[in-house]
Order: structure tokens, then sequence, then C-alpha cells
């Protein structure tokens, strides 16, 4: 969602600004602007659209600025056009801000400034802050922003310039992620740190309702009581400046084709096989506490809590612990009860989903322990729960999240692998375990080597508007996430479905012009499932199987196989999930879409 950055030093403002503002695109975004000061003046541009539409215009009327703030703007409040892009400005243009988040009474701020006579250009939210600190401007800046964030309900990360103060940037974090870079004589402002990473990889988290002043060569910070606070900096070691396609077409594709690899990465040394068990080194819950959890709670959103429903199976059946798996945005609400013996999970790809980080605070209220399973170090998923399990996948840049999910759904295992031995499981059982999960980065390959065959099966398909995803057991939120695919980035309407639960009503949606994409990789409830395909079949269903390669028996029932190697049940759902990936791909590359930045999407989700 929204990306802010902003630079200030002595290299080429706009060039360091816009370059930043790209690295951001992957979030997902509409429209884009950036704002700086020349000559004591305040000086902007906006732009519907991508980025490089702003830097056409950039260069078309030759803008120089001596420091800058800029945004991708993904819409909540107005329309996408260019008067509501940011950055916003007060009527008589003595400071430009930028903001991601939701101003929740905006509406009741912007009637008090109408009533005192402030015209207001856009729709949005954002415009309402920077007329309200004007209008409590009276020669101290820092003091009209504070002053300012005292009256705002909600959640904001803004960055903000002011005329009178051409050498300083304020910036303001609450309930919304904003990091200052600090470089040798300059400094940055950014949702995320990977955008400044070419620059500084040294870093300060703005926490809930700080102010930093930010100049070149000093950064002062100030906490919700206004009192300047000393804040150390953190070196982020794992920062990566690499964001390239490579010889790939797309982000999305290139990440695919890196599952295998993050699979390894996932698994280094987290486990050892003469105790048939995982390691986490990171892991600072103790032993006592891992062993006194009596039921575990699932805490994550889309792609993420697809991983955790899988993980449900896998940590009732193996560590034998009753799991409850919650959709961020529905257990927020609930007034939940949480017992003593609740191991809370959240998982996060990005570490910044609104929903999961509302919910992680709902259960920390209430006295909670939080393991987060994320992919981002220092975002603030990982600053606030008292343990994190990291990903090591690398910077996921494609919206549609792939190697996130199988890394998520190796993570879980090692974490089930930990907990099931210290309970029911034996050695050698934990060791099988173990073996099984060694052979899945070649077994992911092997798929991957195939892709022209699903690239083939796609185009065949591609024309269909009507799909089905149809899986037992674990294949069922294999299912989830396979369709959730196939929407995402190929715009198709796709159901996962449990395919036991046909009958009971979807069925009624079967006829030739709909595909099933059946995932028959479940040695357990196989049989079960080739019932459900048979009833399919009688109604003129088009099936397309995703099958273990030992198992020839559906031939004659389906239209098309498409092969996996052989693993176990628990382990299926990465490599089925492999195949859906390449096939949602293939068709959404058929049908022309948008793959990396699908329309309405956001990468990281950073409003409720
Ligand atoms: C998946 O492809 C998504 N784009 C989306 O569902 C995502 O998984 C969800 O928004 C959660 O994000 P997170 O893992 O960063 O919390």
């Amino acid at each position: 969602m929204c990306g802010i950055f902003g630079y200030i030093g002595s290299k080429n403002s706009i060039k360091v600004t816009l370059q930043g503002l790209k690295r951001l695109e992957y979030r997902g975004y509409d429209s884009a602007g950036i704002a700086g000061i020349k000559n004591g003046k305040i000086v902007y541009r906006k732009e519907v659209g991508k980025v490089a539409n702003l830097e056409e215009e950039v260069e078309r009327s030759h803008l120089d600025l001596e420091l800058a703030i800029a945004q991708t703007r993904w819409a909540t409040h107005g329309k996408v056009t260019q008067v509501n892009a940011h950055p916003h400005l007060d009527t008589h243009q003595t400071l430009a801000l930028v903001h991601n988040g939701i101003i929740e009474n905006h509406d009741i701020l912007k009637r008090q400034l109408q009533e005192k006579g402030v015209k207001f250009i856009s729709d949005t939210d954002t415009e309402v802050i920077a007329q309200l600190i004007a209008s409590l401007y009276q020669g101290d800046i820092l003091q009209a922003v504070q002053q300012a964030i005292g009256l705002l309900k909600g959640s904001y990360a803004i960055a903000l310039i002011h005329q009178d103060f051409p050498n300083q940037i304020i910036a303001v974090a609450h309930e919304a992620p904003l990091v200052i870079g600090i470089g040798n004589h300059e400094a940055f402002i950014s949702s995320d740190p990977h955008a400044f990473a070419f620059h500084t990889r040294q870093v300060i988290y703005l926490m809930n309702a700080e102010i930093a002043v930010i100049k070149a060569d000093q950064q002062e910070i100030y906490n919700a009581d206004q009192d300047p606070i000393v804040k150390e900096s953190q070196w982020l070691e794992k920062l990566s400046a690499d964001q390239s396609k490579g010889e790939f077409e797309h982000y999305t594709l290139k990440e695919i084709f890196e599952q295998p690899q993050a699979i390894r990465s996932a698994l280094l040394a987290r486990f050892s096989l003469d105790q048939g068990t995982a390691v986490f080194d990171e892991l600072n819950f103790s032993q006592l506490n891992l062993m006194a959890a009596e039921r575990i709670l699932i805490l994550a959103c889309g792609t993420s809590w697809h991983a955790g429903y899988l993980a449900s199976y896998l940590l009732e059946d193996k560590a034998r612990l009753p799991v409850q798996v919650e959709i961020s945005s529905e257990f927020r609400y609930k007034n939940p009860v949480v017992s003593s013996g609740t191991l809370v999970i959240a998982i996060s790809q990005s570490g910044e989903t609104a929903d999961t980080i509302a919910a992680v605070r709902e259960v920390k209220s209430k006295g909670s322990q939080v393991l987060a399973i994320c992919n981002v170090q220092g975002s603030t998923l990982v600053r606030e729960a008292d343990s994190s399990i990291f990903l090591r996948a690398g910077a996921e840049i494609g919206v549609c999240s792939t190697k996130a999910f199988t890394s998520q759904v190796t993570v879980l295992s090692l974490l089930t692998l930990l907990l099931a031995r210290m309970r029911h499981m034996s050695k050698s059982e934990g060791q099988e375990f173990i073996h099984a999960l060694l052979k899945l980065p070649d077994q992911v390959q092997w798929i991957l080597d195939k892709a022209a065959t699903i690239e083939a099966l796609a185009k065949r398909y591609a024309h269909y508007e009507h799909f089905f995803y149809l899986g037992r057991h674990f294949m069922y939120p294999t299912s989830l996430e396979g369709a959730l695919k196939l929407k995402e980035i190929a715009y198709v309407n796709a159901n996962g479905y449990p395919a036991g639960e046909m009958k009971h009503g979807p069925i009624a949606l079967i006829d030739k012009s709909c595909l099933t994409v059946a995932l028959c990789a479940n040695q357990l409830t196989f049989d079960k499932m080739v019932s459900n395909l048979m009833e399919i079949k009688a109604r003129d269903g088009q099936i397309l199987s995703i099958v273990e390669d030992n198992q020839t028996s559906l031939e004659k029932i389906v239209d098309d196989q498409i092969l996996i190697p052989d693993t176990i049940d628990e382990l299926a759902a990465i490599l089925a999930t492999i195949v859906t990936q390449l096939f949602a791909y293939y068709v959404a590359k058929e049908r022309g879409a948008e793959i990396d930045q699908p329309r309405n999407l956001a990468k990281s989700v950073t409003v409720e």
C-alpha cells in the first residue's frame, strides 16, 4: 500500500527520491507525487499512474529541489485523480506533506476547519492534516505538528516540509511504518528500508506517536509527551539492495523459480538429524514455555492465513495440540477468549499487515506471548512480537505471494516437528520427517523444470471464466491458495473448496464451462477425492488434476493432469502449490493481466 520516501542531503534530491519511490512500487499504488523546496518555496508535481509518469513530468518541467518528499498513493478516500494524489498542501502552499494510513476523524476536523473558512480542494483525509497543521502554525512547525497529531484519530505515517524550514523534514508515525536512514551527511525517510538500502543500512524506526526532525547531519526524535528522546540506530545487515528481475519477465516468475533456494534457506541449520527434531536459534521461548503450550492460536491474513490453516492440520496431527486459525481482521473485533496456555503464532510476509498487527496487540493486551513468523527484519510485527522466526526468503517484490508461502509452510513444518518431538513424536518419525523436508528443494526444481507443460495447459484453459480448486485434508488449504493466485493475478473468478462439500451446494455451478483444478496429492483422502471427481464429471465439468507421479488411476477420469513427485501427505501441499502458482502465472500472462502489481492490490496492506 502507499509508500513514502524522502531525502535530505547533498545528492540530487529528485533522482534519489524517485529511485526510492520506484523501489516502493511493489507495494501497489495508483498515483505518485513529489514535493520539495526551491528558493524558499514549496514546489510539487503529481501524476496518476506509474512513477514513470511522474518521472517524465519532472524531467519535462526541469524540476529542481533542495530536499524532497514523495509518495505512491493507494486510494482510500477519494478517487484516483491528480488532485487526490499526494503531496497535499495547505491553501497558502506553505507546507506539503505525504501520508500513509487513514485519519478516522477527518470528517469532523474538516468541518471545523471549513467553519473557520479553510477551503479544501481534494476528497482526501490527508489534506485535512495539511490544513490542520497550517492552521495551528505560529512560527514553530514542530509545535504545530505536535498539536495536530494530538487531534488525529487513526493510523498515520507522515513526512512533511515547510517553506520556513528549508533544511528539514518532519516525520511522524502512528500505527504505520516509517524508518529513517542515516547516511554520510544525508538522511532518508521511507516506509521500507529496502528503498534506501543502496545508500545506507543504518536505521531508526519511528514508534507510535514519535516525531522526528530530520536534517542531513542530525535527527532529533520526540516521544508522545513531546520530550526529546535518544534512540539508538541499528544496522540492518540483511537489507537487500538487489531488486532486479534478472533473466525473468516478471518478479512473480522470478520468485516462483527462487523457491528451491528459499526452502533450502528456511531449512538451513534448523534441524538436528541426530535428535530428529528442529532447532531455531532465534527462538527465545524456553523449552518450558513451549512444553507448557496447551493450544495454539494462529493469526494471519491472505496467503499467510492459508499457510497457517495448512499448519493447523499439521500441528493437530503431529503435535496433538488443538489449533485455532483466525483471519486477523475478524479476530480483532471478537473479544476473543485467550487462555494462559495459548501459544499465539502471527504469520506475515511483510510484518506490516495492519489487521494482523492489531490482532497481535489484542492478544498481547490479554497477556499472551506472540511468536511471529515473518520475512522482514525490523518490521512492526517483529518489533512487537515476543520472539520471531524469519523465513529467509529474500525480498518478495511481486504482490502475489509465492516464495513466502512455501517458506512459511517449511518453517511451520519445522516448528510442528519441534513441538511434536516435545510431545508424542518418536525420534525415528522425526528423522523421517526431516528426510522428507530435505528432498523438497529438488522436488520443487523437478516441477519448475516442467514449466513449459504447465504453460501449455494454462493456455488451453486461459479463456475459462469459472474455476473451482478442490482438495481434501492438507489439499483443502492448498486449494484456497491456488484459487487466490488465479483471482489476484489473472482476475478470474476461482473458488477454493473442500471437495467433499461440493455436493452441499456449489456443485450446482458445475457444467462444461467450469474448470475444476483437482488437488489429488493427498493419499489419505485419494479415494474420496476420486468419487468427488466422478460427481463433477457426471455433470460435464472439465477437470485438470494435480497428482503424484506414481498415481495412474485418474487418467481415465480427468481431462488433463500435471504430475508432481511423490512425498508424504504433509508436504505435498508445497509441491502442488508450485503447480498452481505457475498455472496462475501463465493464465494471467495469456490473458494479458498485469502480473507483478495486480490492479487494486497492495503488497503491504497497512490499512484496515
Ligand atoms: C497473497 O498473494 C497476497 N497478496 C495477500 O493475500 C497477502 O498474503 C496478505 O495481504 C497478507 O500479507 P502479509 O503476509 O504480508 O501479512
